[in-house]
């Protein structure tokens, strides 16, 4: 049940991770210190899950249909969604504060330990009616054999605490993220971005669906290509691209959009019209899944503690190509973004 061991889907013998050191000299860009990144506080709203994986072996066939029987041997618990943006805050240095809705049972218990060692402060609505959401992995010589998936959309009442809940953590946080997963945590978004933005905090959305016009007012959104593509078609060049996203943007009133993709590395598209292409930094990809958790924590952070956008977008380019590199953590931290001779 440890935490540190190699990413459940790889053999604990695969390729060993690159110095992350080396991939990581800051040429160019901003520098910030630890300090001040301390004092950056980013609020994380969103729906939380847990990713769960057991191993085990399998040595039959069921008697009772012709399925493989697992014996479980071990059991290997993550942080997921939400829960893993506000993880990647906190790794940054940052405080992060997360606001969510959880059940009352045994997932729900074990995300809640795992924020508390992540060092993230937990507000928590309890849905006593409410699975927590879990993906279950059965695995077997490296081999997924099943996902079992529990979710269910929150009660009325969790949900409204949520919103109220969120008035009052405003004031003390710099920069509002929300993370969707379609999952309903977010049913209250569009409320939850006009209160923030009223009061002058900047909203980051990682978004999911094809309803877009939930996000509206927001300053920023962080599609990848699949989930942009869902909402504007799909683009004949880079010009068209641009002109697609523009007209989003200015239907929906958002400032930016910086689209994520993959392999490419990232766009930023600005109220300005600039356009910023990224390319990915990564020397070596070993996990890409949860690069978009770091994009978007990055970005919160670097936004909380002030530097400019286009800084920050550098920055999380950085540390998605980081961490695509990294067996095991789904984290970056200080010393990896900025090398650990920078004050
Ligand atoms: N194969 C890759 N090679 C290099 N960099 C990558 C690769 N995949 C992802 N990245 C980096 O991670 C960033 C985010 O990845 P991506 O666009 O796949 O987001 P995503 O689909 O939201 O990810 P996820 O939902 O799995 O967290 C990219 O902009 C890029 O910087
Ligand atoms: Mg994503």
């Amino acid at each position: 049940m440890s935490n540190s061991k190699p990413h459940p889907m790889r053999a604990p013998d695969a390729t060993p991770e690159p110095s992350s050191r080396a991939a990581t000299s800051l040429a160019g860009a901003a520098r910030v210190s630890r300090e001040r990144l301390g004092e950056a506080r980013v609020l994380i709203v969103g729906d939380v899950m847990l990713d769960r994986y057991w191993f085990g072996d399998v040595n039959r066939i069921s008697p009772e249909a012709p399925v493989p029987v697992v014996h479980v041997q071990r059991q290997e618990d993550r942080l997921g969604g939400a829960a893993n943006v506000a993880r990647n805050v906190a790794a940054l240095g940052a405080r992060a504060g997360l606001l969510c809705v959880v059940g009352h049972d045994e997932p729900g218990e074990r995300i809640v330990e795992l924020l508390k060692d992540s060092g993230v402060a937990t507000h928590l609505e309890r849905d006593p009616d409410l699975p927590t959401t879990i993906k279950l992995r059965v695995l077997s010589r490296q081999q997924q054999l099943l996902r079992v998936d529990f979710e269910k959309t929150p009660a009325h009442e969790a949900l409204l605490a949520g919103l109220v809940r969120f008035d009052a953590l405003l004031a003390s946080h710099d920069v509002v993220l929300l993370s969707d997963y379609a999952k309903g945590g977010l049913t209250h978004v569009t409320q939850m971005i006009a209160k923030a933005r009223a009061a002058g905090k900047p909203v980051l959305v990682d978004p999911k669906g094809d309803d877009w016009e939930r996000y509206r007012g927001a300053t920023l959104i962080t599609p990848n290509r699949a989930e942009l593509r869902e909402v504007v078609g799909q683009w004949k060049s880079e010009e068209d691209l641009r002109e697609r996203v523009d007209a989003l943007r200015a239907s929906l009133d958002i400032e930016a959009l910086l689209l994520t993709r993959s392999e490419e590395g990232m766009t930023l598209f600005t109220a300005e019209g600039s356009v910023l292409t990224a390319p990915a930094v990564a020397r070596e990809v070993f996990d890409v899944s949860g690069a978009g958790d770091t994009v978007i924590a990055t970005l919160a952070v670097m936004l909380a503690a002030k530097l400019p956008l286009v800084t920050a977008v550098t920055l999380a380019n950085r540390a998605a190509g980081i961490v695509v590199g990294k067996l095991g953590t789904a984290t970056v931290d200080y010393d990896e973004l900025f090398g650990a001779d920078v004050r």
